[in-house]
């Protein structure tokens, strides 16, 4: 019958759960759905149509929800804001998670919800998708190939025009950063993913034009500079006048030593270098096409499988909660640079927070405890330049560090 599952959050992004993304698991029979849970009882209507379910199984109270129907898991398909509230419920009914990205709308929440899992022994993945699609594998599977030398530096363009109230969803027109929370948590994740490393310092300009209709910066230019030396910049934008490259059609350009690679809507194209051809110009567009990696899944199907086969006692999917903390550092470094303006370090501002956060009723440093438990338990050990932050599971890998 599969794992009981109960659906959190079924308007919006979760209307494309419920219709899409859970149907491969469902035929499957790797999951039931045993309810759904959603504020707004009309996006209950998609839970219906889609997993089948009766309305008696549709609530608009959580702890109801929870409470009427032992599941093995919950998904968070909700804002940001609600998550951590979503995992305190979860946990407190022996649920394992699967939320929508980020872990929380802070790295201080986010922490926390690190903390609260691994004290549960519960297990946690968040749905980083965007890496996960088959055009920014078939990139990364190039850049890994080691065909193209080595990789100086990246540029990622996502712009589109949701510049009106409501149009890239109503929650992110009122929250503080959305461009750096919303879009950046997958972008510099991506950018770090492809450049193979953990990135040590980020600046990031972020503002909102007059007609943008957001509460906070909708425009950001990120440059980053990774542990091994590749650089990265970053241009995101909500409010232009037209999407040149909106969502999975983002532009990525890859400078390697050998070839420079673009990626863009979904085509990739390689130029390959000429020591013959000092001056050579090209135009985009016109290089030698590299065909898409073939696979049957991709993105959040292949994350909700790659759950299933972590609760069927499989390795922790890549993006387990605890390893994702590194991508929300990122995002909170950036947030943190435009506001000062400095150059932020991710490592240490992660350090910091993971000081300073401590769980309710908790007198001692949980967070120290569980880096060092981790540091002799976890497959990818830290070292003890990791209780600063510094070794991360990416930066183990390439430099060959195991502990
Ligand atoms: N991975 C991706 O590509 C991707 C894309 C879009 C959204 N998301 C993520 O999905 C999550 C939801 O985003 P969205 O676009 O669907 O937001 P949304 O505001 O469009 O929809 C959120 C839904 O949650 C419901 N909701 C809000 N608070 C609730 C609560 N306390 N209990 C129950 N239901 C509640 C709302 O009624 C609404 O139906 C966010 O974390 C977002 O970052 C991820």
């Amino acid at each position: 019958m599969g794992y009981r599952m109960i659906q959190v959050g079924t308007g919006g992004f979760g209307a494309t759960w419920c219709r899409e993304f859970l149907q491969s698991s469902l035929r499957d029979g790797r999951v039931q759905v045993v309810a759904a849970v959603d504020l707004n009882p009309a996006a209950l209507q998609n839970a219906q149509r889609y997993l089948g379910l009766p309305p008696e199984r549709c609530y608009t109270s959580l702890e109801q929800a929870f409470a009427q129907n032992p599941a093995d898991f919950c998904t968070i398909v909700v804002p940001p804001a609600v998550h951590e509230a979503v995992v305190d419920l979860a946990l407190q009914h022996d649920m394992d998670i699967l939320s929508e990205k980020p872990i929380a709308d802070t790295l201080e929440a986010s922490v926390r919800i690190v903390q609260k899992v691994t004290q549960a022994g519960s297990k946690m993945g968040v749905t980083m998708s965007n890496r996960f699609g088959q055009e920014k594998a078939t990139l990364r599977h190039e850049l890994r190939s080691g065909r193209y030398g080595r990789l100086d530096y990246l540029v990622l363009r996502l712009t589109c025009n949701c510049r009106t109230y409501g149009s890239w969803g109503a929650f992110r027109h009122e929250i503080s950063d959305p461009l750096l929370i919303e879009a950046g948590v997958h972008h510099l994740d991506l950018l770090a993913e492809l450049a193979d490393s953990d990135c040590e310092v980020v600046y990031a300009e972020s503002w909102s034009p007059s007609w943008a209709e957001y509460a906070g910066p909708s425009q950001g230019l990120v440059t980053m500079r990774f542990e091994n030396g590749c650089r990265a910049l970053y241009e995101g934008a909500k409010s232009n006048a037209v999407g040149l490259n909106g969502w999975t059609d983002e532009y990525v350009r890859a400078e390697c030593e050998l070839a420079t690679l673009i990626l863009d809507h979904r085509g990739l194209e390689v130029f390959d270098y000429d020591p013959a051809g000092a001056w050579a110009t090209a135009r985009e567009g016109s290089g030698r096409r590299i065909p898409l990696l073939r696979g049957s899944r991709w993105g959040h199907a292949l994350l909700i499988e790659q759950f299933i086969d972590w609760l069927d006692g499989g390795d922790p999917m890549e993006t387990n909660v605890e390893d994702n903390l590194r991508s929300v550092a990122l995002v909170a470094a950036a947030v943190r640079s435009s506001r000062t303006e400095a150059p932020v370090n991710v490592a240490q501002l992660l350090e910091r927070t993971l000081r300073e956060v401590r769980p309710l009723g908790s007198p001692s440093c949980f967070p120290m405890k569980v880096a060092v438990k981790r540091a002799l338990t976890s497959r990818f050990r830290l070292c003890l330049g990791c209780l600063s932050g510094r070794m991360t599971k990416r930066s183990a890998r390439s430099v060959g560090h195991n502990g």
